[in-house]
């Protein structure tokens, strides 16, 4: 399916933007991709993308959410309809966490004791909190074959920031937990100091991470995904606002 196909049909459905979207498309096809991993359906806009990518290129797409994702309006079996990727896209529920659907697949791929990976793509867009997503990296690295790629989306969202502030368990979180961005930390320093791990690249919100032991060119140069000055102005000066924001709140009180 055309990028503009997809486009249209799913257009003004959250969260993923339709730039995003573009991206994620063009990766997907430019790559010759195959077998994909969505951690984090939603409503399945980034299901939709992927998915119109891979009937391009002959692949499927696995995307995990809890049961309760099921219940959003739409959800990702309406947009899989709507586009008709249902036979390239099989959205998997769990009750609590991807990191056990991980587990499984893990145990699925294994012969005596040993895991073959066969991912091409992950896209890591949960929880977006440093334990079941530093956590999920891990287990993505056992199924993600050398030269795949692994991409985090929302680097920069901090729970403090988020709709989740008040929440009770929000509340009881140290400061550096609530006010520091967790999937940054497990980008820079869970995923960037892997040893077999390289081509890091960061585009907007994005932290791209490729695994080594490929002779292929870098798919994100070939569509010409590069950071922004922008984009890496903000990125160079956000910790500085965060700094600033807190001097400011302590001679404010
Ligand atoms: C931002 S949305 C995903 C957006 C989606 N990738 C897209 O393209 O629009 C994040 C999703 O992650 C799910 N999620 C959060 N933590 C999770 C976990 N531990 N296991 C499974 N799903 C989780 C939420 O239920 C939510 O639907």
């Amino acid at each position: 399916m055309e990028f503009e196909q997809v486009r249209k049909l799913i257009h003004g459905v959250p969260f993923i933007s339709e730039d995003q979207g573009k991206m994620l498309y063009e990766f997907i096809r430019a790559g010759g991709m195959k077998e994909c991993l969505e951690l984090g359906i939603g409503h399945g806009v980034g299901s939709c993308y992927i998915g119109a990518a891979l009937q391009e290129t002959g692949g499927k797409l696995t995307t995990i959410d809890r049961v309760s994702a099921k219940e959003r309006e739409p959800n990702v079996e309406a947009l899989l309809n709507r586009t008709g990727l249902e036979s390239v896209v099989t959205p998997v529920y769990e009750p609590n966490s991807y990191t056990w659907a991980l587990l499984r697949m893990i145990e699925e791929h294994s012969v005596e004791g040993v895991c073959t990976p066969y991912l091409d793509f992950c896209f890591v867009d949960g929880a977006h909190l440093f334990e079941p997503d530093a956590c999920a990296f891990f287990l993505v690295d056992k199924l993600l074959k050398p030269g795949g790629w692994v991409l985090f989306d929302d680097l920069y969202w901090t729970i403090g920031s988020s709709e989740f502030a008040q929440e009770e368990w929000a509340v009881k979180l140290s400061p550096a937990e609530r006010d520091q961005p967790h999937i940054l930390k497990v980008y820079e320093v869970l995923v960037k100091q892997h040893p077999a791990y390289g081509d890091f690249r960061i585009t907007g919100q994005w932290g791209w991470a490729r695994k080594k032991g490929s002779s292929e060119g870098n798919v994100l140069d070939a569509i010409g995904a590069h950071e922004t000055l922008a984009g890496y102005l903000k990125r160079y000066l956000r910790p500085w606002k965060r700094r600033l924001k807190k001097l400011a709140g302590f001679y404010g009180s």
